[in-house]
């Protein structure tokens, strides 16, 4: 792993907005968008569709100019600089697809060996080359086999090594995994684990999955009507999420806490009061039941799930108190305080 002494970021924005014009229509994709993404990180940013996800994958590779702002490489704008220089920095970033984008007319080695013939590489260091990337992503067997003979899975793989052909120290990954199935999904994010940890490469992976987030990234921004409106490591976003959008993204993975309409269904299923009271590696669920039954109130689990996430736990239950009014509220009291990690209170009638 090759690591670079520098403080610069892979890639910063600093307040870039990209407005398309077309006739009488102004849309802004992206708005004042601030972010530093740190060398030999896989970075995520989730997304509904039209959120501006693809503009800013754009903006990177220098395929779309800001309309204000400044987008810098490795410390490096790209903007204002001249062609030969944008040629050179793009040499630096790779780029895989949803579709792939492979030559039909060409085998998993000629696909590969593509943008080392463009670069200009000899033959034989292109051969050699070629075998190195074919074992590395696993399809040393498959050299000869055209797209269509390969799955959704080889052909990303087949992807990703033409992306590392020249040794790019940067990896945008637009969708890369939403036309596979769940497991081949898998296969191809522990892949890219595998490029960022052996080969040291900055990864930035486009989704509107949070599955996919949850698998690979360190780091995640939510993009949203082409803002940033949450930004965090993704034990945290997982853990605490703040925005609505990030909620719900976390919601589509985790049933672990209750939304507000669970709660009023379990309101009316169980008597009492319900509390909620979070998990983590300080607060276990058996603190929370140990209080409980010390209050003597009768108790239940009614909802609940306990998770972990970039080696930490996270998670929530929630329990229903029922039984003489002062020892629920002490109870209440107790699991609600800072120390058990509780954070929110729902009475029920
Ligand atoms: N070349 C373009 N011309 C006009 N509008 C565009 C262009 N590219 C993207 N847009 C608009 O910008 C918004 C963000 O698009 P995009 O970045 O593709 O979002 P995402 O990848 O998150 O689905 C969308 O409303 C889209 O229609
Ligand atoms: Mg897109």
């Amino acid at each position: 792993m090759s690591e670079r002494v520098t403080d610069t970021a892979a890639v910063e924005f600093r307040a870039v907005t990209k407005v398309f014009e077309s006739g009488k229509t102004r849309h802004t994709a992206v708005s004042e968008i601030d972010l530093r993404i740190e060398h030999g990180e896989i970075f995520g940013v989730i997304g509904y569709s039209g959120a501006g996800k693809s503009t800013l994958v754009r903006l990177i590779n220098a395929l779309e100019k800001p309309t204000s702002g400044t987008v810098l490489i490795s410390g490096t704008p790209i903007t204002g600089v001249p062609e030969s220089r944008v040629r050179q920095l793009r040499r630096d970033i790779g780029m895989i697809f949803q579709q792939f984008n492979l030559f039909r007319s060409r085998t998993a080695a000629g696909n590969i060996e593509y943008p080392l013939k463009v670069a200009g590489w000899p033959r034989a260091k292109r051969k050699a080359r070629v075998a190195e990337l074919l074992e590395f992503v696993g399809l040393s067997d498959k050299a000869r086999s055209y797209p269509d003979q390969l799955s959704g899975g080889q052909k990303q793989r087949v992807g990703i090594a033409r992306a590392l052909a020249t040794s790019p120290s940067l990896l945008l990954a637009d969708e890369a995994t939403s036309a596979l199935d769940p497991e081949t999904t898998g296969e191809v994010l522990r892949l890219l684990r595998k490029v960022n940890r052996e080969l040291g490469v900055t990864i930035i992976v486009i989704t509107h999955e949070m599955d996919v987030i949850r698998a690979v990234a360190d780091r995640v921004a939510v993009l949203a009507e082409g803002r940033i409106v949450e930004l965090a490591s993704t034990f945290d976003v997982f853990a605490d999420p703040q925005a609505t959008p990030t909620r719900s993204f976390v919601d589509t993975v985790l049933h672990i806490k209750p939304s507000a309409e669970e709660l009023a269904r379990l309101g009316e299923r169980h008597a009492g009061q319900l509390v909620t009271v979070d998990i983590d590696d300080e607060h276990g669920v058996g603190d929370a039941l140990a209080v409980a039954a010390r209050s003597g109130v009768r108790f239940e689990i009614v909802y609940g799930g306990v998770s972990s996430l970039q080696d930490k736990t996270f998670g929530s239950i929630t329990l229903a108190l029922d039984g003489d009014p002062d020892a629920v509220r002490e109870a209440v009291a107790v699991l609600t305080a800072d120390t058990l990690g509780a954070r929110s209170e729902r009475r029920t009638a």
